[in-house]
């Protein structure tokens, strides 16, 4: 096999925050919880990445799941067109699957004000699902303004603004292998 080679830092990244292995390993370990606590479930748990970020991070935990599953996925826009947050989530595009009676875990990659997590929570609870949980790649708690209810979380990460592994800056930097920290922005 040959090897993949890492992608440098550009000047506009300030740090590697996480490499891959670390990533990997703790996405490892995610997934043995969760296979753990669904064991036996008679019907498919369904996964429901919150698009876009989570999608590198909902890749790679769904193959390190043994427990049947379905993939589904939810768009929203939390931020309108500024980065500020205003705690104003609007859903862009739902979900395939009916989620009444069904085991349903939400994928994000990043829990950052709370209140995208807690939107989701209300308008999941809403529709009755058998089982509620969340697993969340990457918490800010620094920022969190909403209390949030989590039951898996990879790592806590100070609050700066990061990147890769399926997180953005202006659509750039997703396929990055590890998180790395960005210079600071101002708008
Ligand atoms: P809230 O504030 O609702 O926000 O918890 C969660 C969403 O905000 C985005 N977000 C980030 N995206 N790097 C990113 O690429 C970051 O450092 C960051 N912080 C927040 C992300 O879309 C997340 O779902
Ligand atoms: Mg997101």
């Amino acid at each position: 096999m040959t090897a993949i080679a890492i992608p440098p830092l550009t000047k506009d990244l300030v740090r590697v925050l996480i490499d891959a292995d670390t990533i990997q390993r703790r996405v490892d370990e995610l997934a043995r919880k969760i296979n753990k606590e669904y064991a036996g479930i008679e019907e498919s748990l369904i996964l429901v990445g919150v698009l876009k970020g989570s999608f590198i991070f909902l890749a790679d935990l769904c193959r390190k799941l043994n427990v049947p599953h379905v993939v589904d996925f939810i768009s929203l826009s939390s931020y309108g067109n500024s980065s500020k947050i205003t705690g104003n989530v609007r859903l862009i595009m739902d979900t395939r699957e009916n989620l009444e009676n069904r085991h349903v875990l939400i994928v994000e990659d990043i829990l950052d004000s709370g209140y995208t997590l807690d939107y989701l929570r209300r308008n999941f609870t809403a529709r009755n699902p058998a089982s509620l949980k969340t697993v969340v790649l990457l918490d800010k708690p620094e920022r969190r303004k909403i209390d949030a209810e989590l039951d898996y979380v990879g790592f806590q990460i100070p609050d700066v603004w990061v990147v890769g592994y399926g997180l953005d800056y202006a659509e750039r930097y997703r396929t990055l292998p590890y998180i790395a920290e960005m210079v600071p922005v101002t708008d």
